[in-house]
């Protein structure tokens, strides 16, 4: 178990808290292994009614650590992102995320697989694949233009521009903005328990109605982008794009045709 995930359980709910703050909640390949422990073993507990996903009230998470990008970046969908995200989708219990300050990439990714999303005044939600010289991933290129409309999916996953968590509930990504971090997080709580004593079953089967006319393709388009996604992070582009971030510079793609 990874020190920077903390597990709660609180009767029937389950807050999965990132634990990295020095580092943004960046996730590293041992604390998506531990988020999938925690996922999968939910599932099975029949206890859990409700998982919220955190990363309290000042950063929900920077994305991917950029150095395990760099030095071990996935080579297969065995890969611990891989299991976190395939325990996220089949996760038959509500999952709620809270949302503070940056989420960035995989983490606004995971947040169109949750049930609830509820984001602090501040948050600011962004996929900058392009800018990193990589490509949606995790199904958000097919579930943000049908949500969004085309254009507005391009102004996030081809300019990466970031939505404000106002934004992000016009936009349909939230279901209600807070006025702060720990707003936000009591009001993601307070809903999570609502559903501890709502009819487990019912909320299962209503759950996997509601996510079932899309699932196939859902997971077509993911293994799809999986592949290419783990092609362009040992893209030249990338590698330029993620060593500019590590050395506080600005990507120089000019030499790219
Ligand atoms: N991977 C590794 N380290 C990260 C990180 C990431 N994804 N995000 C932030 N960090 C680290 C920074 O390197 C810095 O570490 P240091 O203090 O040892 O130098 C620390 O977290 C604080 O980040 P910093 O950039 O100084 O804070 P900020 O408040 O100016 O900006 C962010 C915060 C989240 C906006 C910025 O860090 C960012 O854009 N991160 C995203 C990086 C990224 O591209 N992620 C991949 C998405 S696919």
């Amino acid at each position: 178990m990874s020190e920077h995930v903390l597990v709660e359980r609180e009767g029937g709910l389950l807050t999965l808290r990132l634990n990295r703050l020095d580092k943004m909640n960046a996730l590293t390949r041992a604390m998506y292994a531990s988020l999938a422990d925690a996922l999968e073993a939910a599932e099975q507990d029949r206890g859990v009614r409700a998982v919220l996903i955190t990363g309290g009230p000042e950063c929900f998470t920077g994305g991917n650590d950029v150095n395990d990008f760099l030095q071990a970046p996935p080579s297969s969908t065995d890969s611990p992102v891989f299991r976190f995200m395939h325990a996220l989708l089949d996760c038959s219990k509500p999952v709620l995320a809270a949302v503070a300050g940056p989420a960035v990439g995989i983490g606004t990714t995971l947040l169109l697989h949750c049930d609830l999303v509820y984001v602090s005044r501040d948050a600011r939600l962004s996929t900058p694949f392009v800018n990193l010289g990589l490509c949606p991933e995790f199904g958000s290129s097919l579930i943000l233009p049908r949500l969004l409309g085309p254009m507005r999916a391009s102004r996030m996953l081809l300019l990466g521009e970031r939505l404000s968590g106002a934004q992000a509930v016009e936009w349909g990504l939230a279901s209600e903005v807070l006025d702060d971090g720990a707003a936000t997080e009591a009001r993601a709580r307070e809903t999570a328990l609502r559903f501890v004593d709502l009819a487990p079953a019912a909320v299962a089967d209503s759950k996997r109605l509601m996510r079932a006319p899309q699932r196939e393709e859902l997971l077509r388009v993911i293994e799809v982008e999986g592949e290419l996604f783990n092609q362009r992070l040992r893209s030249p582009e990338a590698i330029e794009a993620l060593s500019a971030f590590t050395q506080r510079r600005t990507p120089d793609f000019s030499r790219f045709a």
